[in-house]
């Protein structure tokens, strides 16, 4: 049995950073920003808003989409890297606030972490272990961003993205899913203690080295690419879409590139949310499930890397799914 994604479901906080707002805060521009990054725009979450609240929202969105309730989920799987508490895990509170039942736990991949989620919800549809999942990627990256340091403040947002997975129907469904990391690079994006800013914002902080990052991603968005549809048995030329963490427009970019696909090819949002970490490629698949760029039978990657160093992809045949939510 292969499971297949059943719908997608999106929440991004009504609050928006733009890039001129970030002019007033630090030594910075729209003009670099857009230039360097593509993004014009974040979500930031009040300094009440959770990453549970964000999570609860893009589940109730993509099970509201499915026209499923939550006690037809068996289980919860959540990849962040903020969640509100060391524990119980933010799965565990979405659980109880949506009323679902079953196995429920948190994913630490930084923002490979929806990618994991996703490759471990699978091992349990395709099993039979569980009927119907909700996998979710949510953050608020926003309360561990030092917005003094414009090598991090002007990339990061906050959203929340979820798919239902549930067995394929038509033998479409996950076609392949293959995750790596390499420890090593840990020192390249990390969270160190920071100074307490405004609004309870800033007691920890995202450092990362920017240049690095960026060389080790444009790198790797294409060889695990070619890596999952190997494993997957479909060629590169018919894939429809790639939806790749949205880091960086330049990095998608150069992944186009290399991969030697029109730039059409990859799903492109990031103008409007920045870098949500494991929210963003749910995310970017709701839009483009919202654009009509997905037709049944088409096949799609999901694609991303982030902190750990960590990398994965999952092929997919696209068997048709609503979307919902904001
Ligand atoms: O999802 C987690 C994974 N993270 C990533 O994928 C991040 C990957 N890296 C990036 O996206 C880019 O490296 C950044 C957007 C973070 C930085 O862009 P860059 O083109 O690599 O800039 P840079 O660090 O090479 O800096 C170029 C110049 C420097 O000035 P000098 O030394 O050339 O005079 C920086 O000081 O741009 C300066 N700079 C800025 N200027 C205005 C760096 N940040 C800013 C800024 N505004 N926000």
């Amino acid at each position: 049995m292969q499971s297949s994604i059943k719908s997608v479901g999106t929440y991004v906080p009504d609050g928006v950073l733009t890039n001129f707002d970030l002019e007033k805060m630090v030594e910075t521009s729209d003009t670099w920003i857009r230039e360097r990054t593509g993004i014009k725009e974040r979500r930031i979450a009040a300094p009440t808003q959770t990453t549970t609240d964000l999570a609860v929202a893009a589940a109730q969105s993509a099970l509201g989409a499915a026209g499923l309730r939550p006690e037809d989920t068996d289980l919860i799987v959540l990849g962040t890297s903020t969640p509100d508490s060391f524990f119980p895990s933010g799965a565990s509170l979405v659980q109880q606030q949506l009323g679902a039942h079953g196995p429920a736990f948190d994913v630490q991949a930084a923002c490979t972490g929806f990618l994991y989620a996703i490759s471990i919800a699978d091992r349990f549809v395709s099993s039979g272990q569980a009927r119907q999942a909700l996998v979710i990627g949510a953050e608020t990256l926003t309360k561990i961003i030092n917005f003094k340091d414009r090598g991090t403040c002007v990339v990061f947002g906050d959203g929340a993205g979820a798919v239902v997975l549930g067995p394929a129907v038509n033998g479409g469904g996950i076609k392949s899913c293959v995750l790596h990391s390499d420890g090593s690079g840990g020192d390249l994006i990390y969270v160190a203690p920071g100074e307490p800013g405004p609004e309870g914002r800033g007691h920890a902080e995202i450092r990362m080295d920017g240049r690095k990052v960026f060389r080790f991603a444009t790198q790797i968005l294409a060889e695990v690419t070619l890596e999952a549809l190997a494993k997957a048995g479909v060629p590169l030329e018919s894939v429809r879409l790639i939806v790749p963490h949205q880091a960086n427009a330049r990095i998608i970019e150069a992944a186009a590139k290399k991969l030697g696909v029109a730039p059409g090819v990859m799903a492109n949002n990031i103008a409007w949310y920045g870098n949500t970490s494991s929210a963003s490629i749910p995310l970017a698949l709701k839009d483009a499930v919202v654009d009509n760029r997905l037709q049944p039978g088409d096949h799609l990657v999901l694609v991303g890397f982030g902190s750990g160093l960590t990398w994965g992809a999952c092929v997919i045949e696209w068997e048709g799914a609503p979307a919902g939510g904001a």
